[in-house]
């Protein structure tokens, strides 16, 4: 079958414009967005996705804080951080980066981020504005950008049945919610490691969302023709023909996979990119509702 590549740098690009637009109009009334993103540690992988957001920011007119913590910062001292930038007015939107050091509980922390700053979406009054369907709260990142690039490519999700692999917060309970939704609704089910019948089950889906971190686990065998296949996975796997000794694949098998789907995107450029976007969306929400 001939598939439609998901091009999420183009959606992520248009979806930037728009933004520019609001911004702009923001601007207008003597209003700025801004972010703050906290990262807590020197891991190599947060630092360049923390350096992306703040990057971002950048290019669209949204100020922001990027706050480089020592590993050995204790939760008092990022929660006192945290709560220094839900009493400033320059900040709408408050990022603290997954995973922190072990000694930290996330949890905890996030409960101390102003629900209406939360733009990933993590703080439990987030997570029941979610499930309430309720517009005003906000939705993590990335099941917000999977959705946007259905809507991109007119991907009807109505009476289709979706397969979410992964139950994370981040990833797969959001993205099942908001299939679900009566904006989308899909006939959703969920998957995790513990799932009988995986390959079976994925071959009922019209749209497969692969959320696990698992390198190339949905191959062919997974995939019904003409299905809808959104990869999340950001792997990396040794590949000594790669100046770094490495390279990223998603949780699917691409090359494998793709003359059976109608639409999928690729890894990377599919889903990434919307990622970072919607964080800047999220954080031109925030403001507009702050500031009223
Ligand atoms: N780590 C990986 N993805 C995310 C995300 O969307 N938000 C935060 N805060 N950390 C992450």
């Amino acid at each position: 079958m001939d598939f439609v590549l998901i091009d999420g740098k183009q959606v992520a690009g248009s979806v930037r414009e728009r933004l520019k637009e609001e911004i702009a109009e923001l601007k207008s009334r003597g209003h700025v967005p801004g972010l703050a993103v906290v990262l807590v540690g020197d891991d190599p992988a947060s630092q360049v996705y923390v350096g992306s957001k703040v990057k971002a920011c950048a290019e669209l007119g949204i100020y922001s804080q990027k706050w480089e913590l020592p590993a050995e910062t204790s939760q008092e001292e990022l929660v006192k951080l945290i709560h220094q930038l839900n009493a400033d007015d320059r900040i709408h939107g408050i990022l603290v980066q997954s995973p922190p050091p072990r000694h930290i509980d996330e949890e905890a922390v996030i409960l101390n981020i102003d629900p209406r700053k939360d733009v990933d979406g993590f703080h439990p009054v987030n997570v029941a504005k979610l499930v309430l369907e309720d517009a005003a709260g906000f939705v993590p990142c990335t099941p917000l950008g999977c959705m946007e690039l259905l809507k991109a490519y007119g991907v009807e999700t109505a009476g289709k049945h979706a397969v979410v692999i992964g139950r994370s917060m981040i990833v797969g309970k959001p993205m099942a919610h908001l299939l679900m939704a009566k904006n989308a609704n899909a006939t959703v089910t969920v998957a995790h490691s513990r799932t009988k019948n995986l390959p079976e089950l994925c071959r009922s889906a019209d749209i497969i969302v692969a959320a696990v971190g698992r390198p190339e686990m949905v191959t062919a065998d997974y995939v019904k023709e003409g299905a809808v296949v959104l990869d999340v996975g950001i792997n990396r796997i040794e590949d000594a023909s790669r100046p770094r000794g490495y390279r990223i694949v998603g949780d699917v098998a691409f090359d494998a996979v793709k003359d059976k789907c109608s639409y999928i995107t690729p890894v990377p450029g599919g889903v990434g990119p919307m990622t970072i976007a919607m964080l800047m969306a999220n954080t031109v929400k925030a403001c507009r509702q702050l500031v009223g």
